[in-house]
């Protein structure tokens, strides 16, 4: 039976929409495609056959480079004349995205891919998993580490028992949270079998010497201690910076998860001659663009009805563990609980 060609709209179409790959080929050519547009092109399951943008240049370029003619000003325009079937969702500002994430989950799509972070606040993410529940509209949002087969062999191992019961994750990451630092609760989460939070202690950085305007004061770095029901807890160091590193703690051994889980260090009490032992694991490797993998994932669940690696609610729940370290700041670096009961505070960013 011949299988669908689903067409593809963009809403965003600068970097992340369209021309990331020209810069990726130079750099890193293993994570080519991950511009939304270069996704849709080379998918045989998809059709690229418009896109949208407020800004007129963007639009030509896009129009230019991709053959696409149907371009808009407006995605509701683009979603009321194209019948697409799948969008992506890839503009500036969070608030932005989330507003347009809810009007796209509406509109009859079977598919969304929504760049990070979908929404600004609790009340506005509920209402796009809600929505994407109601209307069976899989989506897929880019923490793309869930796709990266070397955090697949850390969770793996994990899960052979072979460190015991995890106890703890530590992770170092300096990052604004809700644009970058959502990454790292979101890797936490998979390592540790997507746990629901139970509570948080949170602090944040001072941003006060970023300039007024800028998103990264609104959105800053910050560091939480988090319980887990499952009783795993995790803490986030968003203080020391440097690039991310995870220490997974169980009741039989350690593991390091180095430079994006291409060293990965297992230390175990039991096992050697003298009692403890230290190896180094081979990650599986990578053998293609992981916002690609993300892509064939989308067309999976939209082909099946199953959910995504990268799903709407993993998302909504990074975005909460980020805002709970806010929320604990407002209230004098306070214990809160989940879920969060300010569901309007909003942060926005990038
Ligand atoms: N998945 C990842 O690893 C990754 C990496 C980088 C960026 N991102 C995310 O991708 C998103 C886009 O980032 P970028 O760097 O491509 O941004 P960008 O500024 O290059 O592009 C955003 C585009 O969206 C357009 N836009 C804004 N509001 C719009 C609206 N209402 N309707 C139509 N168009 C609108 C802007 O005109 C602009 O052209 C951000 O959410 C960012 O966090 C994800």
């Amino acid at each position: 039976m011949a299988q669908t060609t689903y067409r593809a709209g963009i809403i965003g179409l600068a970097r992340m929409g369209s021309w990331w790959d020209d810069k990726l080929r130079e750099t890193t050519p293993l994570e080519v495609p991950s511009s939304h547009a270069g996704m849709y092109t080379a998918c045989p399951r998809t059709e690229l056959v418009a896109g949208c943008d407020l800004d007129a240049e963007k639009r030509e370029t896009f129009a230019r480079r991709w053959g696409v003619g149907a371009v808009y000003a407006d995605y509701r325009e683009m979603l009321a004349r194209e019948s697409l079937n799948v969008v992506s969702i890839v503009t500036s500002w969070a608030s932005v995205q989330g507003d347009i994430a809810a009007h796209v989950a509406a509109s009859g799509v079977k598919g969304m891919y929504c760049e990070k972070p979908m929404a600004t606040s609790v009340e506005q993410i509920s209402r796009i998993v809600d929505l994407c529940r109601d209307r069976h509209v899989a989506v897929v949002v880019p923490y793309i580490r869930r796709y990266n087969p070397r955090y697949a062999t850390v969770r793996e191992l994990v899960g052979s028992g072979v460190i015991g019961q995890l106890r703890s994750i530590h992770a170092t990451a300096v990052a604004s949270l809700l644009h970058a630092g959502t990454h790292y609760f979101d890797i936490m989460n998979y390592l540790s079998g997507d746990p629901e939070p139970a509570w948080c202690v949170g602090r944040l950085e001072d941003t006060s010497h970023i300039k007024a305007d800028s998103w990264s004061r609104q959105d800053p770095s910050g560091s939480g201690y988090f319980e887990c029901r499952d009783g795993v807890r995790y803490t986030f160091d968003g203080a020391s910076g440097g690039p991310a590193s995870f220490l997974l703690s169980g009741t039989a051994g350690r593991i390091w998860v180095l430079n994006e889980a291409r060293d990965i260090l297992l230390w175990r009490t039991k096992g050697a001659a003298n009692g403890v032992a230290v190896e180094t694991i081979a990650p599986a490797e990578q053998s293609q663009s992981l916002m690609y993998a993300g892509l064939e994932d989308l067309v999976h669940a939209m082909d099946t009805g199953e959910t995504t690696r990268c799903n709407a609610e993993q998302a909504a729940r990074t975005l909460e563990m980020a805002l709970a370290i806010h929320e604990s700041q407002r209230l004098g670096n306070a214990r809160v609980d989940f879920p969060l009961q300010n569901r309007s505070l909003s942060v926005d960013t990038w």
